[in-house]
């Protein structure tokens, strides 16, 4: 299939923000027109086709040169996005009063032909991008573009927005080292990831945490107290440990904050938990900080603004060369298409022997294992 064919393209953000969206919707925009493909933004990941009534401009807003003027380095997205209302499951409420979901699949495909919408481009993280897949595998054009600062997605080095929740996390330590000195405190510090640990690892190590807790190594918490003892007693009285909301110990749960249906369980709690264990065991004084959404408000970091302008510049040109069913991947020095499905088919974890995970031990960071 060529180019020839497209002449209007939509593009839509899903799931949880991440700084950079705004920065591929520019580059979607502005490498679309440049192509003399129209381009429509949906409002709030599917919602502006689902229920465009809410929207008094319309669900699908026209993404013209002068719209997405000035927001490469913006957080957030101009269009809005939600991670509840998967339309594969879509909760609806019955006359009960209880939740059922429903496939409205088929009234988005309608919708954007109605539209006459010849492709979509759909920006999001594994959530986000099954779907997208779902819609190719029904016969709709689609490209992805990996997002998330979780980094859990296959097949791409790296997905925007994790860059800069890193350095805001590696930021938040380095402050955090001279109210823990100044206290002779320990600082346990709980950072988003979902059940990956790519955010706590690159943060910890960059920031010189003293253990690092993530969902790949179950930890054992006297492990932990024994290695920040060591610490107390050669004369550096504080200690820094950063914990992956995800971490959870070898004999115990995961810390989940909520469970609702139609939505991602709610991930937190474990540094609270942490902090509290860690001064019973070790007899300091312990504080916990939950960076949370901090991680994804924001300005881009450089990296991820140029990776996310390159990421939708190449979603445009998947299209153009007539490529669908595939997210556009970061593989240095270039940026490829892969398929939808093996992006999406597992979860990309830290491997326990990855050289970020040998450096971090040979400096003698602790993992509670
Ligand atoms: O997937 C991105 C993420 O920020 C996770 O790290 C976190 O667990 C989750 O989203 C939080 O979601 P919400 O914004 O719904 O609380």
């Amino acid at each position: 299939m060529s180019s020839s064919s497209i002449r209007r393209i939509a593009v839509n953000t899903g799931g949880g923000d991440a700084p950079g969206l705004n920065a591929v919707l520019r580059a979607v925009a502005v490498c679309a027109r440049n192509r003399g493909f129209e381009c429509l933004g949906i409002r709030d990941g599917y919602n502006g086709l689902l229920a465009p009534e809410q929207y008094p401009e319309g669900g699908l807003v026209p993404l013209s040169r002068e719209r997405v003027r000035g927001i490469t380095h913006l957080g957030g997205t101009i269009l809005g996005t939600t991670n509840r209302g998967n339309p594969l499951a879509y909760p609806v409420r019955q006359a009960d009063g209880s939740l059922r979901e429903v496939d409205r699949s088929d009234e988005i495909l309608s919708a954007l032909a109605r539209a006459q919408v010849d492709a979509l481009i759909a920006i999001g993280g594994d959530g986000s991008l099954s779907i997208a897949g779902a819609f190719a595998r029904k016969g709709l054009r689609v490209v992805g573009v990996p997002k998330t600062i979780d980094n859990d997605l296959e097949e791409t080095v790296i997905t925007f927005g994790f860059d800069t929740a890193v350095s805001f996390a590696t930021e938040c330590l380095d402050r955090l080292h001279s109210t823990a000195e100044a206290h002779r405190r320990i600082m346990v510090v709980e950072v988003m990831g979902r059940y990956a640990g790519w955010i706590a690892l690159n943060a910890g190590v960059s920031g010189t945490a003293d253990a690092i807790l993530i969902p790949e190594v179950p930890y054992d918490l006297t492990k932990v107290a024994a290695h920040v003892e060591e610490r107390y007693r050669s004369g550096h009285k504080f200690a820094i440990v950063v914990v992956a909301e995800g971490a959870q110990p070898v004999s115990g749960s995961l810390s989940v904050i909520e469970k609702e249906v139609g939505r991602a369980e709610r991930l937190g709690g474990v540094g609270e938990k942490v902090a509290r264990e860690l001064q019973t065991l070790t007899g300091q004084e312990a504080r916990h900080v939950v960076l949370g959404h901090l991680l994804r408000g924001g300005t881009p970091t450089t990296f991820d603004r140029l990776l996310s302008l390159r990421f939708g510049a190449a979603a445009v040109r998947a299209l153009a060369e007539g490529h669908s069913g595939v997210m556009v991947a970061l593989d240095p020095p270039t940026v490829r298409y892969v398929p939808l499905a093996d992006a999406t088919r597992r979860m990309k974890l830290v491997p326990l022997q990855s050289d970020s995970m040998l450096t971090a031990r040979e400096l003698g960071i602790c993992f509670g294992d």
